[in-house]
């Protein structure tokens, strides 16, 4: 008996950021949108917890207890009062501190599951609430779709999109940490009035018309600078992008992964063959939007 999930990757359309609260997270208006690049989570009954990874960024993957997939078969089991003995498979393609919440798709994956191989049952709305003790991000690999993420990101109302988005993603040769980002924007904005996140009009509208145009001019990151400022060379990958007939070009998420809009298929190509000629990024991928959320994709 074995249970395979597959959760996709995201990319933050809009990020808005407010001040530090006194819990040491941020509000956002955070606007995710789930992009087919994905990850799959195997569970099969084992003597004890154990997870194993297979993909091109294995070796990064933590395979203890922090690993976010065995965080969550663990909340999930003590929940029901049963023992996690389970191996938790990994397949990698989402890349590891990338800005595109892998870690986040484990856990959402692992969850979903191990839901399924024990018969939990677990009510969506139980399912959510593990997500999002174990990470801001969690709850929305859950979901998939597009969403408006507010508080910590979290708390999820799903958005209405017309059309599909294609996406190109230059991975870095180095990942970067989500609470080095976060520190770097609290110390750019020292002394400065952090007005309160609030999600933009014209890039919910820019959503719902699946209007890439539109959405290509209301996309914004204020976490951009602050990953900017701690991997300066991202400024050259965004460039050869913009230059190669992107509609926009940004970082996702906290970084260091950067996402560049396209019209269609065929610009997707040509900005991915340019990205890759430009020598600024380790590997390209291109990926389409909205993508749905953690799914079963093979049980028995
Ligand atoms: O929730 P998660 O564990 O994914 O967050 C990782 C880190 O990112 C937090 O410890 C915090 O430093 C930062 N963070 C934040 N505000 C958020 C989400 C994350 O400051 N809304």
């Amino acid at each position: 008996m074995s249970v395979t999930v597959r959760v996709p990757a995201k990319v933050n359309v809009q990020l808005a950021v407010g001040a530090a609260r006194t819990d040491g997270f941020h509000d956002l208006a955070n606007v995710f949108l789930a992009v087919g690049l994905y990850d799959e989570i195997t569970v099969t009954p084992a003597d004890e917890l154990r997870v194993t990874c297979e993909g091109p960024d294995a070796d990064q993957v933590p395979l203890d207890r922090t690993n976010l997939a065995a965080r969550a078969a663990e909340a999930l089991a003590e929940r029901h009062g049963r023992s996690p003995d389970v191996h938790l498979h990994i397949a990698k393609d989402i890349p590891v501190a990338g800005g595109m919440a892998g870690g986040s798709a484990d856990g959402a994956g692992a969850l979903v599951a191990c839901d399924a191989l024990w018969g939990t049952g677990a009510s969506r709305d139980e399912l959510l609430e593990i997500c999002a003790e174990l990470g801001s991000d969690v709850p929305f690999s859950l979901v998939g779709g597009a969403a408006l993420g507010i508080g910590r990101g979290e708390q999820l109302t799903p958005l209405e999109v017309g059309g599909t988005f294609q996406w190109v993603f230059a991975m870095a040769g180095r990942g970067l940490s989500t609470p080095a980002v976060f520190r770097e924007f609290d110390r750019l904005g020292e002394g400065t009035d952090i007005p309160d996140p609030v999600a933009s009009g014209e890039l919910l509208a820019a959503l719902a018309k699946g209007d890439p145009d539109a959405l290509a001019a209301a996309v914004s990151n204020d976490l951009q600078p602050a990953a900017l400022s701690l991997f300066p060379e991202l400024a050259g990958t965004l460039a050869a992008g913009r230059a190669a007939g992107a509609l926009t070009a940004l970082v996702s998420g906290s970084g260091p992964t950067t996402a560049f809009l396209v019209r269609d298929p065929e610009s997707a190509a040509a900005v991915a063959q340019a990205l890759l000629a430009s020598g600024t990024c380790r590997t390209v991928r291109t990926a389409s939007g909205p993508a749905p959320g953690a799914t079963v994709a093979a049980a028995g």
